[in-house]
């Protein structure tokens, strides 16, 4: 499918997916959107120091980057992301990330290594962050591990109805850890109903600007 880079409202890059007339990320802020949703709501939510995190959506590797960016803060983090349309690197180094995001020359070794080095393979990309991204469908996953946190960056509901349903959600929940956490910047009710209907407490939280809400889910 037909990628085209678009500057989003905090200055920071995306892709916009013509066919699908869909974003990777918020118009109004690719990193303040990722920031805000996964990072802080998520990512700063967990009280433990040993984190496990699952992405619905690899994409272009963002909300890895920003993850690993945190990792120091942690004793370990381990990583997986799932994508089923993997994109190329000579892509990706188009978007102004390493600019924008301030990446020294070895930070942004790394966020070429996330998109260079083999997929289905775990790779410690610095002493305390693995990485592991695997090349699959989402609709017919079968998790091997279990998790504390999940990025669940689909593409919206409106495109992807398939990828938002009770019986994903219940896929999710049963390989989630005792209070993990599931984050996601839909908050349509639907995915609020089908996430409580897989056994989650669903909180609506204040989302990023041009989103009034978005969803936390927790396993508790
Ligand atoms: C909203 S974008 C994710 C953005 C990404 N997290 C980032 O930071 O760039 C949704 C991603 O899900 C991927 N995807 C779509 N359908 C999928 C499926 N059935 N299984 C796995 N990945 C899928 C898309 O290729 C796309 O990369």
């Amino acid at each position: 499918m037909k990628s085209e880079l678009k500057i989003t409202g905090d200055g920071s890059a995306t892709l916009y997916m013509k066919d699908l007339n869909e974003h990777y990320h918020s118009s109004y802020g690719a990193v303040q959107e990722s920031m805000h949703v996964f990072i802080k709501t998520g990512l700063m939510a967990l009280k433990k120091k040993t984190i496990s995190i699952f992405e619905m959506g690899f994409g272009t590797g963002l909300n890895a980057m920003l993850t690993y960016l945190e990792a120091d803060k942690y004793s370990s983090i381990e990583f997986h992301a799932l994508e089923l349309y993997p994109l190329k690197w000579n892509l990706i180094e188009t978007l102004n990330y390493q600019g924008y995001l301030n990446l020294t020359k070895e930070q942004t070794m790394v966020f070429r290594n996330m998109h260079r080095l083999p997929w289905e393979e775990k790779i410690q990309l610095s002493s305390n962050f693995l990485l592991k991204k695997m090349k699959a469908d989402m609709n017919n996953h079968a998790f091997h591990s279990n998790y504390d946190l999940f990025y669940y960056d689909a593409f919206a509901p409106k495109v992807q109805p398939e990828l938002w349903t009770e019986e994903i959600f219940k896929k999710i929940f049963n390989v989630a850890n005792a209070h993990g956490i599931l984050v996601t910047y839909s908050a349509r009710g639907e995915v609020r109903r089908n996430l409580q209907k897989a056994g989650f407490k669903v909180e609506r939280l204040p989302g990023p600007p041009g989103k009034r809400e978005i969803i936390r889910a927790i396993k508790q």
